[in-house]
């Protein structure tokens, strides 16, 4: 019987990758390995959201004020396991815990890595069924192995990220990472439970024709940014439009849309929140780090995402993200 083996899974895809890197231990693969079987549960949650009583608040805030939904205390639950009892990172931070975990057992405190995570990305989408992720980024340690992680290898410039990724909820499941080497999506085949490589080597178009940004805001924009967005409502066919908007309110979702068909995506500071909403540490740093590798860009609109040097596990930076040329178009705006 011949067997049609075309496509590769993530674990198949992450151990090829590694066969080409000579001092490779495997801990990376092994670590995203981790990440997908979370992810892969977490999914089976999602998807019957609407059947079990998993659906709404879980009664708590969390540390930023907002309500915590009962998929985002399990799915922070889930990443947690699988990174704790794995062999590759050595603690874990995350949107839904005030501090970092230190993992601090002997197989943690010889591990390469520590991650940061927002377990579910758009939690106010869930009761209503639109689209949500999981948004993951990962960075080597700088504190020395076999000693327990502490907070600075976590308040590391996006630039040393390792690995970033996401997971998207949506109509079908995908978990897309990059590394420096290149940015890969694979798809959830439900009738294997294993994601597969459908979206290799996936590259940012340098234009698009769709901008993303909540329009609630637009008096609250400062003057520059304003301008801009009405660069984008008057685009004709002469200067590259005409554009449309479109905004899903999950970061994830909307992100990878544009990623794809090419696109840009703003969260701006606001007149009461100057710095925005998204936090840099795990929601602009692993976007600004896959879609960089991906050929697009990342600005808080005075420098690149990647560059901020973090102070505050927790920290909001206003975000432009996507195409380059767009991008380039908006800096000429806000600069
Ligand atoms: P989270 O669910 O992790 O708190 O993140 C939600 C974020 C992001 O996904 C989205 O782009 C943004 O909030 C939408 O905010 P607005 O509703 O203010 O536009
Ligand atoms: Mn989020
Ligand atoms: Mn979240």
């Amino acid at each position: 019987m011949i067997v049609n083996r075309k496509v590769l899974t993530l674990d198949e895809f992450t151990i090829q990758q590694l066969r080409s890197i000579p001092k490779a231990t495997g801990e990376l693969s092994s670590l995203l390995r981790d990440i997908g079987l979370a992810a892969k549960r977490v999914n089976v949650e999602v998807n019957k959201a609407g059947l079990v009583d998993i659906l709404g608040d879980a009664g708590t805030i969390n540390v930023q004020g907002e309500d915590v939904k009962k998929l985002d205390v399990y799915a922070n639950n889930q990443f947690l396991g699988v990174l704790q009892h794995g062999i590759s990172s050595a603690g874990m931070g995350s949107e839904e815990l005030a501090d970092i975990v230190v993992f601090n057992d002997e197989i943690s405190n010889n591990s390469k890595y520590v991650v940061m995570i927002d377990p579910l990305d758009g939690s106010s989408n869930i009761d209503v069924n639109v689209s949500i992720g999981t948004i993951f980024s990962v960075y080597r340690r700088v504190t020395e192995k076999g000693t327990p992680c502490n907070h600075s290898d976590f308040l590391q410039k996006g630039t040393e990220q390792v690995a970033a990724g996401y997971i998207i909820y949506g109509s079908s499941t995908m978990m897309v990472y990059a590394t420096r080497r290149g940015v890969n999506g694979f798809t959830l085949d439900p009738s294997i439970g294993e994601f597969t490589l459908s979206h290799p080597d996936i590259k940012c178009p340098d234009k698009g024709k769709i901008y993303s940004v909540n329009h609630g805001n637009f008096f609250k924009y400062d003057e520059k940014v304003r301008k801009y967005i009405n660069l984008c409502q008057n685009k004709t066919k002469s200067d590259g439009g005409p554009y449309t908007q479109r905004y899903i309110g999950s970061m994830v979702a909307d992100v990878h849309r544009n990623l794809i068909k090419g696109g840009i995506f703003m969260y701006p500071g606001t007149t009461d929140k100057p710095n925005g909403k998204l936090r840099l540490l795990y929601e602009c740093n692993p976007f600004a780090f896959i879609v960089s590798v991906a050929g697009g860009k990342a600005t808080n609109g005075k420098q690149r995402i990647l560059d901020i040097q973090p102070t505050e596990l927790h920290q909001r930076t206003p975000l432009f993200i996507g195409s380059k040329l767009m991008m380039e178009e908006l800096e000429t705006y806000i600069n």
